[in-house]
């Protein structure tokens, strides 16, 4: 089969980690037999500098038209100065929203190789750590009405936080597909003790729970998962959550993992076409140093092999690749720890080649 992929480099590291992405799905395809076109657009800052807009007109057509757009990351300090709707990472949203993928899978997997690069206590992640984070994606606050206006003070900024109850009901329905598929136990976090939307968020939740009577339901603040997450991670399966919560348990839950590098994530909507990116940002202090862990990214290629273009067989593949390379002591610097090898990410990008 033949499948068209967008690929966006972005800035930072974005091109390091995306090249070897792109090398393991090229050996993907030579080993299953599939073949990949890549069409490489700008976006973020470097469409800024190139072409005045972060996210480009014609980026944002070849991206609806393939079947799935790989990016590695935007944004940096460049950038950081231009007004809200002028930074990098606009484009990510506008890319969203554009492309309706309103569902953005996390998984956060504690791999037993990398036991030691885990922050908390080893008795919390006995027998490894398995979680998945579903975040919102296209609504809440991060996309809600904002502005500058008149207020007590004087003048002030603000930013809105709205849901209807059809965006609650498609990421529910989301949610509970995918803990259909695993412990069948689902978490739902929001703040309904003090927000109106989280009361409507809850309400929904509730009401679709009733089509999965086999999945087992609780609710959680957020401030109170944020606690659990490290008091005890292992109580979670999946957790369900609005756009910014989701934001920000994901790179919690990264981190509990061992490093923000190895977090791959989908986004998804009614479709087959899906964005996948490693959930880490741009890290522009590195970028072009051959120090980016492309793991993240790599594990979001298995992802994009299993939701947009149903090759489980191949997306399992290039997991079990990444495990391998692990089980051998080879790490990045961000997961290095003592009597393993370090390595640049072209070296690692080849040997996850070498393990497949
Ligand atoms: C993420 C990132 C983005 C987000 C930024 C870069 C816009 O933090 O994907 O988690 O907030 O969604
Ligand atoms: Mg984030």
């Amino acid at each position: 089969m033949n499948f068209n992929i967008a690929v966006i480099p972005g800035d930072g590291i974005g091109p390091d980690i995306t090249e070897q992405a792109i090398l393991v799905l090229q050996k993907v395809g030579e080993k299953f037999n599939h073949s990949f076109t890549f069409t490489e657009v700008l976006a973020g800052g470097i469409a800024i500098d190139k072409r005045g807009k972060a996210l480009p007109e014609d980026t944002l057509e070849i991206c609806k038209t393939s079947d799935a757009v790989l990016l590695g990351a935007v944004g940096g300090p460049k950038w950081d100065t231009l007004p809200g709707n002028e930074r990098p990472e606009q484009a990510l949203l506008g890319l969203r929203s554009a492309l309706g993928l309103f569902a953005n899978l996390r998984p956060a997997l504690l791999y037993e190789p990398l036991k030691e690069a885990c922050t908390l206590r080893p008795d919390l992640v006995e027998g490894g750590l398995d979680l998945m984070v579903v975040r919102e994606l296209t609504g809440g606050i991060y996309f809600g009405e904002r502005g500058f206006r008149e207020g007590k003070y004087g003048e002030e900024a603000y930013d809105t936080e709205a849901y209807s109850k059809v965006e609650v009901e498609r990421i529910a329905r989301v949610a509970f597909d995918i803990a259909m598929q695993r412990d069948k136990k689902l978490t739902s976090v929001d703040k309904a003790n003090i927000l109106e939307s989280s009361r409507l968020w809850r309400a929904v939740v509730e009401e679709v729970s009733k089509e999965y009577p086999e999945v087992e339901l609780n609710h959680l603040y957020v401030d109170n998962t944020a606690m659990q997450l490290v008091r005890n991670p292992k109580q979670f399966d999946v957790i369900v959550t609005s756009n910014m919560f989701g934001d920000i348990l994901s790179d919690e839950a990264s981190m509990i993992t061992g490093s923000i590098g190895m977090l791959p994530s989908a986004s998804l909507g009614e479709g087959t076409l899906g964005m996948y990116e490693p959930i880490h940002g741009s890290a522009p202090d590195i970028a072009g140093q051959n120090k980016a862990n492309p793991l993240a990214t790599i594990l979001s290629v298995a992802m994009m092999l299993r939701h947009s273009f149903h090759l489980e067989e191949e997306a399992k593949a290039v997991e079990e690749a990444v495990v391998g390379v692990l089980e051998k002591g080879y790490r990045t610097g961000d997961i290095m720890s003592s009597g393993m090898t370090q390595v640049g990410t072209k070296e690692m990008g080849q040997l996850v080649l070498e393990n497949l």
